[in-house]
């Protein structure tokens, strides 16, 4: 029989209130209704009007696309995400977020991503060491993974120096979002803030460790400290093309908290799926072998190089397709709408179950197969039914970035490694804001014959 990749899980038809505030708190992509299968616009009976999921493609273009100022992002994630992210990027609204937006954007264009792509393979090539170093043994894919993509970003926006400690940064952040379940059932069911849960009180303490670690940072780069080419420099340099507007110093706490935590773990999560995938479909994985050596020849993989990593590339769309690293958007209605028959109230919760949308079986043919043609045939499926990086104006600001490092950092992975699966069974999908596996994914790492080796000294020229 063919492989079939792991799936998320799903609610059985006709839940109940209980049933869903469980879901909600353990692994909330379970949390989407069975029935989305049939409609495609749901509002489960204990909340009708007030909880609404859509995923049907032409409700979400209207969403996302056509009036995305009718739906601001939702009570969940200001309630969630606005005490640590504050306005950074991902929640500002309005004239705020279109100034910033402005201002990032150029920050990631594709000459940024030339000049940066040395620092986003170096931390693969480091891994694929590593990888080798364990002999023929298992490896934690998923630790391998976080690492890598930790020092990439490192890189990018801080130089990359140890000069502040992105992983005391990232454990701040990872021990804020620990409790978010419990902020999202609030928030669904209109309890109050105010209420206690468990937890709370370790979340405060998170929040501002993170905070105070980057004020500290950009003061000191605001006092000229240092003159690396990264993008925390060309952040405080960057003005609104339009107004001429700059980034305070709070608004660059928000914005680099907001690219590390936004840049990082999704990418990381993405390519341990990844991982997962490749010991399942060792043909699969002899394609995409096969191209890497003929694109790359064995060196260091560059930006030229990208256009013509096509297997490489699908086969990281198609993992984002089965395991979207952002299972779940949402949004709030602004005022009263009619989905499909389905009255949506002013101020409803609207849940958009994207991975639940990328299986879809009236949009995807045999939607639950890994297949690499999706992404290989000419054409691309609609905006509203692919959309790991969401859509319209507030789509990912980093979605060139994230696409380039997991197609030259799983190429690079290639270059000296073909995986295999360890022992132990499949793993068990869990959505925590991200998607990815229960526990930690081991993989085993058979060495290539070390003809591919990657070089090591490709690290980027630094400005003076
Ligand atoms: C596989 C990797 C990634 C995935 C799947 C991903 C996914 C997403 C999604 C779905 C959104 C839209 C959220 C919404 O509409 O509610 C988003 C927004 C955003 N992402 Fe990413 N992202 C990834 C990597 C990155 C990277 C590398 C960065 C930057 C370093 C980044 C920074 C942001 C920011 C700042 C926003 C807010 C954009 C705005 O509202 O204007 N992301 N991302």
């Amino acid at each position: 029989m063919d492989f079939e990749p792991v799936k998320l899980g799903e609610m059985p038809k006709e839940s109940g209130r209980a049933t869903f505030i469980r879901r909600l708190l353990t692994n909330p992509a379970t949390a989407a209704p069975a029935e989305l299968y049939e409609s495609k616009v749901v509002s489960p009976k204990f909340a009708a009007g007030k909880l609404v999921y859509v995923a049907d493609a032409a409700h979400l273009e209207t969403i996302f696309v056509e009036r995305p100022e009718d739906f601001p992002k939702g009570r969940i994630d200001q309630r969630i995400l606005r005490p640590i992210f504050n306005d950074g990027l991902l929640l500002a609204e309005g004239g705020d977020w279109r100034w910033k937006r402005r201002l990032t954007a150029p920050v990631f264009s594709p000459a940024a991503m030339k000049r940066f792509l040395p620092d986003i393979v170096a931390p693969f090539v480091t891994t694929a060491e590593a990888f080798l170093a364990a002999g023929n043994g298992p490896v934690d894919a998923s630790g391998a993974m976080k690492s890598a993509t930790l020092e990439v970003i490192d890189r990018l926006l801080f130089g990359g120096e140890r000069e502040i400690d992105p992983d005391a940064i990232m454990t701040h952040v990872e021990n804020y979002l620990a409790p978010t379940p419990w902020m999202v059932a609030y928030a669904l069911f209109g309890i109050s803030p105010a209420m206690p849960f468990p937890g709370q009180r370790r979340q405060s303490r998170a929040r501002d460790g993170a905070r105070n670690i980057l004020g500290e940072f950009v003061a000191r780069r605001r006092a000229g400290e240092r003159s690396s080419d990264d993008l925390t420099n060309r952040l405080l340099a960057a003005s609104d093309p339009e107004t001429g507007g700059v980034l305070s110093d709070g608004d660059m706490v928000d914005m680099l908290l907001t690219l590390q935590a936004a840049g990082h773990e999704t990418s990381a999560n993405a390519l341990t799926w990844a991982l997962y995938l490749l010991t399942r479909l060792p043909a699969v994985q002899e394609q995409l072998i096969a191209e890497v050596d003929a694109v790359t020849a064995g060196g260091p993989v560059t930006y030229d190089q990208m256009p013509r990593l096509l297997a490489v590339r699908a086969f990281i769309e198609e993992t984002m397709r089965l395991y979207p690293p952002a299972p779940s958007l949402s949004r709030m209605a602004r005022k009263a709408e009619n989905f499909s028959g389905v009255a949506v109230e002013a101020g409803a919760a609207v849940l958009v179950p994207v991975h639940l949308i990328h299986r879809h079986p009236d949009y995807w043919k045999r939607p639950d197969a890994f297949d690499l043609d999706r992404f290989l045939r000419p054409g691309r499926p609609p905006r509203t039914v692919y959309m790991p990086f969401g859509a319209g104006p507030k789509i990912c600001v980093g979605a060139q970035l994230a696409l380039s490092e997991m197609t030259a950092g799983l190429a690079t992975l290639l270059q000296a490694v073909r995986f295999e699966p360890a022992t132990g069974g499949e793993p068990r999908p869990l959505h925590r804001v991200t998607l990815r596996p229960a526990d930690d994914l081991l993989v085993m790492a058979a060495p290539r014959g070390g003809r591919l080796r990657p070089k090591t000294s490709f690290t980027a020229p630094r400005a003076a």
